[in-house]
């Protein structure tokens, strides 16, 4: 039984191979963004590259009237420092934005072709100047239906830019990526709105689909899987917002599933009711009850937690008297990947690297990408 299972295996991963002949692209993505303010503690040369094929240096911000990138004397030699160590062994990207950053500034670039233009311009010789081999538009998030349109016509623009530097000096087409919700539909909150999915497959390389934050300290009034893979009462998932994004013909080739190297954490009402949607009173231990990884394992180890792995959303959770913790171990990653790869997606990204502990979590991720 285990041979047939693995013989029809090889078989659907042969034939993958033979799209991914067909498309140069299609290599299999294994990215991670780097948190450029852990820098004192956690430098580049801490990142085992075998791990990785790209690296997203978060993040640069453009200026707020110009739409120009101004690096301070820092900033640039953290960017140096950077590419030169990680750019022999990965494809090295920075990423624009962020989660902290909010809408509006890129709302207002996106919406004259002046600001675009001078917002493309410098990105493309921040790129070469620092030896990037491209960027990330972090966008959190286009607002309305106009932002979407000016997100289209931005991407347009920014490929047509990027091709043309080529041309003029006969170097590879810098990558264009960009970090996306989960869901191509903003259903949940908001002004109802749609990705243009035309304008992403014609000029992104690809998207990084942010699969997490779906449960958190925004909501304490019960524990939930920020991560799920699957969930049977809500359309929070990453199933159900993958499903979203192929259904609105984003190309496998261009999607790339985001796994949180954090967990986020709860503090129970009852510590005898501890389950996946358990009452909770408040955040737990960490940060606006969030915990890297690496403090997950620290914390488990530290209170003796009770760890279960929970095969219904393909999560884990801890749990040490009233602090209940949901996150992403080695099981649950691998499964993820398998489900990634049943779904012809074209890699996985972390947030963020800084957040694994030993590579454990990196490692099985790579093991677990069996397509090239
Ligand atoms: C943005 O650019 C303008 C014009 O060059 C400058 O006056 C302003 O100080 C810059 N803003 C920041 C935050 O650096
Ligand atoms: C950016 O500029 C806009 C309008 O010019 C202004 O309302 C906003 O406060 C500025 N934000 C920052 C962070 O400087
Ligand atoms: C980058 O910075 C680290 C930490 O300060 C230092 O050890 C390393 O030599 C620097 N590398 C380069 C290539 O500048
Ligand atoms: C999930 O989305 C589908 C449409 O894609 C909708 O029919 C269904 O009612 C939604 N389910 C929930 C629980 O919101």
């Amino acid at each position: 039984m285990a041979n047939i299972m693995l013989c029809s295996c090889i078989v659907f991963f042969v034939a993958l191979c033979s799209d991914v002949m067909a498309n140069p692209h299609c290599k299999g993505v294994k990215g991670a963004y780097y948190p450029s303010w852990a820098f004192s503690t956690f430098p580049p040369s801490s990142i085992d590259t075998s791990l990785f094929t790209h690296i997203y240096y978060a993040f640069l911000v453009p200026n707020n009237t110009t739409f120009k990138f101004d690096i301070d004397d820092e900033t640039s030699k953290l960017l140096f420092n950077f590419t030169s160590t990680l750019r022999s062994s990965v494809k090295t990207l920075f990423s624009v934005g962020g989660g902290g950053e909010g809408p509006a500034r890129f709302s207002r670039m996106a919406s004259t072709s002046v600001s675009r233009l001078s917002f493309i311009k410098s990105s493309i010789e921040v790129a070469r100047k620092y030896r990037f081999d491209g960027f990330d538009l972090d966008w959190e998030f286009p607002q309305n239906k106009k932002d979407m349109e000016n997100f289209a016509i931005l991407l347009d623009e920014w490929r047509v830019e990027v091709k043309k530097e080529s041309l003029a000096t006969k170097r590879p087409q810098l990558l264009i990526t960009a970090a996306v919700y989960f869901s191509v539909d903003f259903f949940l909150w908001g002004e109802f709105r749609s990705y243009p999915v035309p304008s992403i497959n014609k000029n992104l390389d690809w998207i990084n689909l942010m699969f997490y934050d779906y449960r958190g300290s925004w909501d304490t009034s019960a524990t939930g899987a920020q991560a799920a893979l699957f969930d049977t009462k809500s359309n929070v998932s990453t199933s159900y917002g993958l499903s979203t994004w192929i259904k609105a013909g984003a190309l496998r080739s261009k999607l790339i599933m985001g796994l949180p190297l954090y967990g986020r954490t709860w503090k129970l009402k009852d510590p005898n009711v501890d389950g996946i949607g358990a009452p909770a009173v408040g955040v737990g231990p960490g940060d606006e009850g969030t915990l890297t990884y690496r403090e997950i394992e620290k914390f488990n180890e530290e209170n003796n937690a009770k760890v279960v792995y929970d095969s219904a959303t393909v999560s884990a959770y801890s749990v040490a008297g009233t602090s209940w913790i949901g996150f992403d171990d080695t099981n649950s990653v691998a499964m993820k990947l398998h489900y990634a790869q049943s779904q012809r997606l074209r890699g996985y990204f972390f947030w963020a690297v800084a957040g694994d502990k030993d590579w454990k979590i990196s490692t099985t991720a790579k093991q677990s990408w069996i397509i090239s």
